[in-house]
């Protein structure tokens, strides 16, 4: 079948990348960093490449020596990426020159892959109209709200000016499922008794649980599209009420209902992110999550990935839900 490169392997989805590329019987080789958890990578199939984004120079060598090896990269997943910064050019930095130095590497070396995937988001586009909640469509103009929205779209951007590249941009909506920490919070929180809200209008939101994502991934991976790009969602939408009575549900809990004023949560953002940053990190609300979080209509146009892909997602948000919560509870995490 091929082998496959998956960047940020280390990470959530990355990991689920790498079962799914063994699944399928690719020759797997995981990109990380030297720093990089192997925690979800035993799999003594897999090979390791550390990469080093930061240095051209060096990441052309690893390419080289790859090649010296009789080793050309089919399929490359560029999944690193980062969700949370300390500064903002941090996003810049990681999620787009980062993208560039390996994609020039890539070329410089001439071990440019047969389907290059970038690994983007839907906050790349942000949200959809709040009085219309009309979707976003495909060929809408991008409005990212966050720097990490606008970070990722201007490696898409970057992707999409070049030429005979073979690139297909895959931009999720919210991805959760077992190892994940973000929306793990929020199960915390439901499963602690207590059901947040952030301001009074209810949001519109969109999922796609990781098993659904990779499959999808690895699928317009093999087919013979380049040069689109796909949201991905599980083709439903979710009433933040409802997000909330499905995981009130599985959890078997009653909660308190809180629904907090956006200026109080956007003060609360901006306190947690001065407080963490004494520490040198980034709390999991923060002033750019806060315009995600407040934003309403999350909803994306994504009939095309069953044209395209035949893609129907087989875990809608009920059954996404109740399998992540056992994954918590048997893990300890709950
Ligand atoms: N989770 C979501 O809801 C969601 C939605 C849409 C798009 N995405 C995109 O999906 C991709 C994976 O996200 P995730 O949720 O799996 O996040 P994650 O668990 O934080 O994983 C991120 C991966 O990127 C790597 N990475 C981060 N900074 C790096 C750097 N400076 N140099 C090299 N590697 C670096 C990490 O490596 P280390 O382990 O060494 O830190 C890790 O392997 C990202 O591109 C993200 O933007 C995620």
């Amino acid at each position: 079948m091929g082998n496959i490169l998956i960047t940020g392997a280390s990470g959530f989805i990355g990991s689920f990348l790498a079962e799914e590329a063994l699944k399928r019987d690719l020759d797997v080789f995981a990109g990380l960093r030297k720093s990089s958890s192997r925690r979800y990578l035993q799999d003594s199939r897999i090979r390791f490449v550390e990469l080093d984004f930061t240095d051209k120079t060096r990441l052309k060598e690893t390419l080289l020596e790859q090649k010296q090896k009789g080793i050309h990269f089919d399929t490359i997943i560029h999944n690193a990426g980062l969700t949370k910064a300390r500064k903002k050019e941090d996003f810049y930095r990681v999620n787009y020159r980062f993208t560039k130095n390996f994609i020039e590497a890539l070329t410089e070396t001439g071990t440019v892959p047969l389907k290059f995937i970038y690994i983007s988001s839907l906050a790349a586009y942000g949200p959809g109209n709040e009085l219309s909640m009309k979707p976003v469509m495909l060929d809408d103009i991008p409005k990212p709200v966050d720097e990490y929205g606008k970070s990722k779209l201007e490696s898409e951007k970057y992707i999409r000016s070049l030429n005979g590249f073979p690139w297909l941009i895959i931009r999720p909506s919210g991805v959760y499922g077992p190892r994940e920490k973000d929306y793990f919070v929020y199960f915390q929180t439901i499963s602690r008794g207590m059901e947040p809200y952030i301001g009074f209008k209810p949001q519109i939101l969109t999922f796609i649980y990781v098993k659904d994502l990779v499959r999808l991934i690895l699928d317009a991976a093999f087919s013979g599209i380049t040069g689109k790009s796909y949201f991905v969602t599980d083709g439903k939408q979710y009433d933040s009420r409802e997000f909330a009575a499905i995981t009130k549900k599985h959890l078997q809990k009653k909660t308190l209902r809180i629904t907090l004023p956006l200026k109080l949560v956007g003060g609360i953002a901006l306190a947690m992110e001065k407080i963490f940053s004494l520490a040198g990190s980034m709390p999991t609300l923060n002033t750019d999550k806060f315009k995600i979080m407040k934003s309403t209509n999350w909803t994306c146009q994504v009939d095309v990935l069953e044209k395209d892909f035949n893609f129907q997602a087989e875990y809608d948000l009920d059954r996404g839900v109740k399998e992540v919560l056992e994954w918590y509870k048997n893990e300890g995490w709950l």
